[in-house]
């Protein structure tokens, strides 16, 4: 248990062992869940967390508990990475009252068997616990329809859920005691591979959330980092950033190769690119993981990407890519497109259409190689990079 402010404690959990979040996204610096205890005439859960974790949880609670029963579970989103261990704090104390929103009421009893002592709460709703009172800003879509926040009035604290969250476990939960350079890296790998999709949703969320007034003086996400400070400040403004697809002037080259041809063209480009001085950063799908080419690509106002032809399609691992870059990554971006072939092509055939139906800005220079570049081929890759370059806004 750790304090936070006053009468507000965390009592979260830090999970090193899931291999991959959703099953999907690597996780090499681990990720924490975030629960958090109220600590007054009535005893308040806010959140809780992955079941495999739950453990320290339990006993957290239990400790801040002294004795006493727990009188409300808060259920902010019901991912089951916030709210699985829920069935094993209900088994411990089966007389707290479990508030969440209408929409999560199916989710507790499709997931977990739960139905008694749920009560829903609505935008607005109040609840003293003695010092401290608690109110609901419902936020559906961020992350899944039941999303909401829960605000401290009196400690002007929101619990924000999955929104300003990041993957992560660092030297300190608060964010003003960290100094790992991966922090930013790690939210925005988070921001664009988990709730990139809803970026939408997120931008008119932050600014309905932001036009309430609440004054916030610390934030406590279910994930990442907790903000006191000048910190609340730092993180409304990169969530406001990736939400609202703010690039920065710098490319990213991803490609795919099975034989090493297309990878040539590949490393031709960012050669050149990186002649020209711009910023630039080259990944191989086949040993980078998605989520961190997808986080790049987030942020990068060019990106080039290149691959083999398979079967008069694209090559399956930039397929994949494609299907991930579809949820929004693309956004506020221009995009130049390279392939390989040995016959009729298909490559950059399949990833242009793919670019049109999406509506992408595209540079009219793409460059379809068959086999081993030749040094005419190197010459329309070489155009290819300044259109790049040009595309680049500075
Ligand atoms: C299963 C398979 C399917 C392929 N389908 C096509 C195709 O439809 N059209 C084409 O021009 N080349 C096709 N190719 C050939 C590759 O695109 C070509 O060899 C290319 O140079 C591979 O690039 P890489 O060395 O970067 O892997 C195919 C290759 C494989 C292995
Ligand atoms: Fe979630
Ligand atoms: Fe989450």
């Amino acid at each position: 248990m750790k304090k936070i402010t006053k009468d507000i404690y965390w009592v979260g959990t830090e999970d090193r062992e899931t291999k991959l979040f959703e099953n999907m996204f690597e996780l090499p610096f681990g990720v924490m869940y975030h629960a958090y205890f109220v600590d007054d005439e009535k005893t308040a859960v806010i959140d809780c967390v992955k079941d495999m974790t739950e453990d320290a949880f339990l006993s957290a609670v239990q400790a801040g508990l002294k004795g006493r029963d727990l009188d409300y579970i808060v259920l902010n989103h019901m991912e089951p990475d916030h709210s699985s261990a829920v069935l094993s704090l209900v088994e411990r104390y089966p007389n707290a009252r479990i508030l969440c929103s209408a929409k999560a009421v199916a989710m507790l009893k499709n997931f977990y068997g739960i139905e008694k002592n749920v009560e829903v709460v609505k935008e607005g709703d109040t609840l003293s616990l003695g010092n401290n009172t608690l109110t609901w800003v419902m936020v559906p879509m961020v992350h899944w329809p039941e999303s909401m926040m829960t605000y401290a009035v009196e400690q002007k604290v929101l619990f924000s859920t999955d929104a300003f969250g990041g993957f992560g476990i660092f030297e300190s939960i608060f964010a003003d005691e960290v100094t790992n350079e991966h922090r930013q890296s790690e939210t925005v790998r988070y921001f664009a591979n988990i709730v990139g999709k809803v970026s939408a949703i997120i931008d008119k969320t932050l600014a309905r959330v932001l036009g309430l007034n609440l004054p916030i003086d610390v934030i406590c996400p279910s994930h990442g980092l907790i903000w006191r400070g000048e910190g609340v400040a730092i993180i409304l403004n990169e969530y406001i950033d990736l939400s609202q697809h703010r690039t920065k002037p710098k490319v990213t080259i991803a490609y795919s190769t099975m034989y090493g041809n297309n990878e040539e063209s590949a490393k031709f480009l960012y050669e050149t690119l990186r002649k020209e001085n711009v910023e630039v950063t080259l990944y191989n799908l086949s040993e980078t993981e998605k989520s961190f080419v997808v986080a790049d690509i987030w942020q990068s106002q060019v990106v080039l990407l290149g691959a083999p032809a398979y079967y008069g399609g694209i090559h399956p691992k930039m397929r994949e890519l494609l299907m991930k870059l579809e949820e929004g990554a693309l956004i506020n971006h221009t995009v130049g497109v390279f392939g390989n072939a040995a016959w009729s092509g298909g490559g950059v055939r399949g990833i242009e259409s793919f670019l049109k139906e999406n509506k992408i800005e595209m540079l009219s220079d793409s460059v379809e190689v068959m086999g081993w570049p030749t040094k005419e081929d190197q010459a329309a890759l070489a155009k290819l990079a300044q259109s790049a370059v040009k595309a680049l806004k500075q």
